[in-house]
């Protein structure tokens, strides 16, 4: 089957499906959105992701209209409708539709949207070889916890990155490292893995969490705390987390190799113990 979407209660092919172009969500970038993927055809930790949306929903005063076991319904029933091996689930809420104005409309229903697409997962050879990042100010606002769909200064970062040949941005604020435009960043010092801690412009990632329980799990230490761009360029290993990604190599920073310029063996070990933990889906 081909992709699909879900508009506000309606099934469509994705090809065909419209919202109004007085959406809050198009003229002002007025919602939020998850990124859900399956293993095995089943949603994976759908139940966090729905947690984050209502975090990021409450934090903007939008009223999810459905309930979470509503949601995990038409999200199950999507990803049965589409028979790619593996569905990749986006869901947007926005305000809703309105005349434009920037208050917040008195009588408005969310607009609620999900598509269904085949899931896009980092090739071999990012896999095999590690991928580049590059860093950039951090320009986004101080709510980088709302997972919001004003995504211009990630838009214009990931740019940024794939002009250098680069797969990531990592955003820098003050000489410190936060996070990459649409993943996590960890970093390997001998036996101590570091990712800096969730915050203002930090966003709490569904498999950064994963990955700070696997890294315990291995007996690894896990410190979540600040990390400088100047201490980032001396570590053993880099690696991204992210729902699509999982665990993905970084083998050059900034244009420099990092360490020998080949996936970690720490990286390496815990992305093997990801796999490990999809099997128990
Ligand atoms: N990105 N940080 C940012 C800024 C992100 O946008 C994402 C996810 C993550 C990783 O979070 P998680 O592990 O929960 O996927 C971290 C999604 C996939 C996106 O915007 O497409």
């Amino acid at each position: 089957m081909a992709n699909i979407a879900f508009v506000n209660g309606k099934w469509s092919p994705l090809s065909a499906a419209t919202i109004s172009i007085e959406d809050r969500g198009f003229q002002f970038g007025d919602g939020v959105y998850e990124v859900i993927r399956t293993y095995h055809k089943q949603p994976f930790r759908v139940e966090a992701h729905l947690a984050r949306l209502k975090i990021s929903a409450d934090a903007i005063g939008i009223a999810i209209p459905y309930s979470f076991s509503e949601m995990e319904k038409i999200i199950r029933s999507g990803c049965q409708k589409t028979q790619f091996s593996e569905t990749q689930v986006y869901i947007q809420i926005t305000r809703g539709m309105a005349p434009r104005n920037h208050r917040f409309p008195k009588r408005v229903r969310p607009t609620v949207v999900m598509t269904f697409r085949k899931c896009k997962t980092p090739s071999h050879k990012m896999r095999r070889d590690g991928v580049s990042i590059v860093t950039v100010t951090d320009t986004r606002w101080a709510r980088c916890y709302v997972k919001s769909l004003n995504l211009l200064p990630n838009v214009l970062a990931r740019e940024r990155a794939l002009k250098s040949d680069a797969m990531e941005a990592i955003f820098v604020r003050e000489g410190k490292v936060m996070e990459g435009a649409g993943s996590n960043l960890f970093a390997v010092f001998g036996r101590s893995v570091i990712t800096p801690p969730d915050g203002l412009h930090i966003l709490s990632g569904i498999t950064k969490s994963m990955v700070i329980q696997l890294v315990k799990k291995q007996g690894l230490r896990m410190q979540e705390k600040t990390l400088t761009l100047r201490r980032l360029a001396t570590a053993d290993e880099i690696f991204l987390s992210g729902t699509t990604i999982e665990v993905l190599p970084v083998t050059r920073l900034d244009g420099k190799i990092v360490e020998s310029g080949q996936p970690g063996r720490i990286t390496k070990i815990l992305y093997e113990a990801f796999q490990e933990e999809i099997l128990r889906v």
